[in-house]
């Protein structure tokens, strides 16, 4: 397009060399007809199940709402990083350099979204957080806004929630990682604030973690419940050995942020599970409409409940669509963050928001209990809502 403006093409122009203008011109206007998205996730390995669901919810909304919008056609190109942080640093380089999207999207765990961030920055292109959840993520890149949830917005509810309903002791186990620790501090922050006392601290490893070990301390520490964050993915096979450990008879009752109850692995949990309470940004069972819907199409298409990763692939979809239909179609970083700051909507988990001063998503958190449903399926069912809440652990650091 740069050519068209020079005098030399004017001349070529004015010379009548029209099918030589037609080449130089149509070639960049074919391309920029096309907004792409690199889309970053683990497809393989632990984190696998999290890559599914934002793929899968990806798909399904632009088979919903179709694959043009603001007359430019999206292309998706899916890149498995396995949630290694390396894969991700240089998927995102060869998406930036060599495919030249516009868009990265998708990062299963924060040290991927942490590894893309500076690439962000310098490629000015703008990077959607569909499942990471440690605060400090949106402020590593001035282009990362974010449609997945932060461990601080879950945890403290819980925390106050606790406190609340008589849990006096609380022993905590969470993935040895960023938005572990910020599941734990912000716990912390609100429980031993609300009078309770934490007993006992247990970190357990992000890769392949046996729980056992861990779970035989908890059960020596007694507690009246268990503060537990592992990340989406993990929870099935935590609740396998807490109950080979015999934690379900012994009363000490599982708490936490929802991401242990992950709707796409509940249902296989059995018993154990009935009754754990926990807080979340997206219940299956949410009972509006649009989730309905929401869960119906996904079920149809893929055999399988959403959870909430899938949510959060649907909703970054959709703001990237959004934001394409603000700016008419421009796909550079500048104007798309701009477009993206304030954008409201209904999301299958209820009402959101981008927070315009951090670019961070702003949501009501749901406490949950699981129960049995009329279809003898367990699910979350969401009793108390709380919200609209921003990002509690931005605030607590400032
Ligand atoms: C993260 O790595 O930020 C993460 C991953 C999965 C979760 C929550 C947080 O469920």
């Amino acid at each position: 397009m740069m050519f068209v403006r020079t005098p030399r093409l004017s001349r070529r122009l004015a010379l009548g060399s029209l099918i030589g203008a037609a080449a130089l011109v149509s070639v960049p206007a074919f391309a920029e007809d096309t907004v792409k998205i690199g889309l970053i996730v683990p497809m393989t390995g632990g984190q696998a199940s999290t890559g599914k669901q934002i793929d899968n919810a990806i798909k399904l909304y632009m088979q919903q709402n179709g694959d043009t919008v603001a007359g430019k056609k999206i292309e998706v190109i899916l890149k498995d990083d396995a949630a290694l942080p390396d894969n991700t640093k240089r998927l995102t380089q060869e998406l930036i350099v060599n495919d030249k999207v516009n868009v990265i999207a998708g990062f299963g765990v924060t040290p991927a979204a942490l590894a893309a961030a500076p690439l962000a920055t310098q490629a000015k292109v703008l990077e959607v957080v569909m499942a990471a959840g440690t605060s400090i993520i949106t402020e590593k890149s001035p282009y990362i806004t974010r449609t997945s949830f932060t461990l601080p917005q879950s945890s403290t509810v819980i925390a106050d929630w606790a406190v609340k309903n008589g849990i006096q002791t609380v022993a905590t186990l969470t993935s040895d990682y960023a938005p572990g620790n910020d599941a734990l501090a912000s716990f912390k922050e609100h429980f031993e604030g609300g009078g309770g006392k934490i007993v006992e601290e247990i970190k357990v490893p992000l890769a392949n973690p046996d729980f056992a070990p861990f779970l035989q301390r908890m059960k020596d520490a007694k507690p009246d419940a268990m503060f537990v964050f592992v990340p989406a993915g993990q929870g099935g096979n935590f609740m396998k050995q807490y109950v080979e450990r015999g934690l379900d008879k012994s009363g000490i009752k599982v708490i936490g942020p929802g991401d242990v109850m992950d709707d796409d692995l509940l249902n296989n949990m059995g018993e154990a599970a009935e009754g754990v309470v926990t807080a979340h940004i997206y219940s299956a069972a949410h009972p509006s409409q649009k989730n309905k819907d929401f869960v119906a199409a996904y079920q149809k298409a893929y055999g399988v409940r959403p959870g909430f990763m899938a949510v959060g692939g649907y909703d970054g979809i959709h703001l990237i669509y959004e934001a394409l239909k603000k700016t008419g179609g421009k796909a550079d970083g500048d104007s798309l963050i701009a477009a993206v700051k304030g954008m409201a909507w209904e999301s299958p988990r209820g009402p959101i928001s981008i927070d315009p001063e951090t670019r961070d998503i702003v949501q009501n958190v749901y406490i949950r209990k699981v129960q049995k449903g009329a279809d003898g399926q367990l699910y979350n069912v969401e009793f108390a809502t709380f919200g609209p809440i921003k990002d509690p652990g931005k605030a607590t650091k400032k």
